[in-house]
């Protein structure tokens, strides 16, 4: 607990509660970069009280901080000043206590307080969501889904098969133990996987020139070239990972298996891709019902090679930080219908650039077959859109461009409410909170600085 009195020396520093009386936020909280509370749990509430204690209701002090102690509130800071003479004369104190305490407790609380105290008055400081702030804070969001899980799903092609159960629990914890930053361990892929493995990319290849865009196509044949792509050859992630970051900085991470929505798009804001590294059931080749290195290498990696691509996922990464869960379920449908399963226009023709169309030779000849139903990429038609995961989309969304989809994009991040934005630090692989106008303003420096060298750059050359 910390005490505070108003400093009487610096007569220009208002008290707390002053500020408070004029609409001003206050202090700053632990992390001086934060105006809002991160919230870990979503059970406790972070709430700050004014209110008069008058000397005729003795003892109401020793009564106020019982209250205070019954309701288990943690006092985070706690000042008081005479009462000003407006109030009624200088008969008693008036109080500031910014306190956390259980969501459920905060309004018998209240009463309990009203009954000792004057003017009581009382606001709760927004609460958003835990999220990552630097890339090593990706070591906390490992959250997995356990669905489709071969352990435990009757209908996984692997349920049966003790030696298959064995092996995926190997491979996931290599991925479990994994830390921010090391080389991700290469996995020795036995003789059967790469078996499957070679089904997969044999029979997909044949599909590429004609269905996929063309930056999936260029991206394929690099890594064709550099990577290891072969239909005997399961790529590992450390070299896919290392090509990546010279194309457009993007990592890649090894997961145990399905994350959770927001653990998943907080990746991606620090340009983190979160991939697993087993392969799917060698009795159903052609089919996963969960993401495996099939679908990770063949359909995600090419095209978070292309530089405009992989700007439109940091972004989608970045609106997601600190975004309610009713937000963060548009933004993962919004991450289904694009980088999943989006469609765009090239030369008049509709090709894909989702992986997991790129990754499905079924799918990826239903949805360029002309037969379901296409719709053109707006983001706040396509967040509310009903998806599949047992079967293929509904219908699909067509991006003119990456570059469109990406403006669109932009807007609709801003619409989400949220007091604050994220602003990604490239150098230091962290993200900043833009919530004060000095913060925007120095972000807004360093952009000019850059804009400044590009014109001159331009101008020599010219
Ligand atoms: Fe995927």
């Amino acid at each position: 607990m910390k005490t505070e009195v108003a400093p009487q020396c610096l007569p220009e520093k208002r008290s707390l509660i002053e500020e408070r009386e004029l609409g001003n936020s206050g202090p700053e909280l632990a992390d001086p970069s934060l105006a809002f509370t991160l919230d870990p749990d979503g059970d406790r509430d972070l709430v700050t009280f004014i209110f008069t204690l008058r000397k005729t209701k003795e003892p109401a002090l020793s009564r106020t901080v019982n209250i205070f102690e019954v309701y288990e509130a943690q006092i985070h800071h706690m000042e008081s000043r005479e009462v000003r003479k407006g109030k009624g004369g200088a008969d008693g104190l008036d109080f500031f206590i910014r306190c956390e305490v259980h969501s459920s407790r905060v309004n018998t609380l209240i009463n309990s307080l009203k009954r000792v105290a004057e003017d009581v008055s009382v606001s709760k400081e927004e609460k958003v969501p835990w999220f990552p702030r630097k890339i090593q804070d990706l070591d906390n969001c490992h959250h997995l889904i356990t669905k489709f899980e071969p352990d435990l799903d009757t209908e996984h092609p692997g349920y049966q098969d003790l030696g298959y159960r064995e092996r995926r629990s190997h491979i996931a914890s290599l991925a479990l133990n994994y830390k921010q930053g090391e080389p991700i361990p290469r996995v020795d892929y036995t003789t059967e996987e790469i078996a499957t493995w070679k089904e997969v990319y044999t029979k997909l290849s044949t599909l590429y020139p004609s269905h996929a865009c063309k930056q999936f196509l260029d991206a394929f044949q690099i890594l064709e070239e550099h990577c290891g792509y072969r239909a005997d050859n399961i790529p590992q992630l450390q070299d896919v990972s290392s090509f990546l970051q010279g194309k457009t900085g993007f990592y890649l991470r090894p997961v145990a298996g399905l994350l959770s929505p927001r653990d998943f798009l907080s990746s991606l804001a620090f340009r983190v891709f979160q991939c697993t590294q087993y392969i799917r059931h060698s009795s159903s080749p052609m089919h996963s019902p969960e993401p495996d290195c099939c679908h990770e290498l063949l359909g995600h990696v090419p095209m978070l090679a292309d530089k405009q691509f992989a700007q439109f996922s940091q972004e989608l990464g970045l609106a997601s930080l600190g975004a309610s869960d009713e937000d963060i379920e548009k933004l993962s449908t919004l991450y289904w219908f694009t980088i999943e399963f989006g469609i765009c226009r090239q030369n008049g023709a509709l090709k894909a650039y989702g992986a997991g169309l790129l990754s499905s030779y079924g799918e990826l000849m239903y949805s360029l077959s002309g037969e379901p139903q296409y719709k053109s990429f707006n983001p706040d038609v396509t967040a509310v859109q009903t998806y599949q995961d047992q079967t293929f989309q509904p219908a699909y969304f067509v991006a003119e461009s990456f570059e469109d989809a990406k403006s669109k994009l932009r807007i609709y991040a801003s619409k989400i409410r949220k007091s604050f934005l994220p602003h990604y630090d490239p150098l230091t692989c962290s993200v900043e909170i833009l919530d004060k106008p000095h913060k925007v303003k120095n972000a807004l420096s360093q952009v000019q600085d850059q804009l400044k060298n590009l014109y001159f750059a331009l101008d020599k050359l010219s």
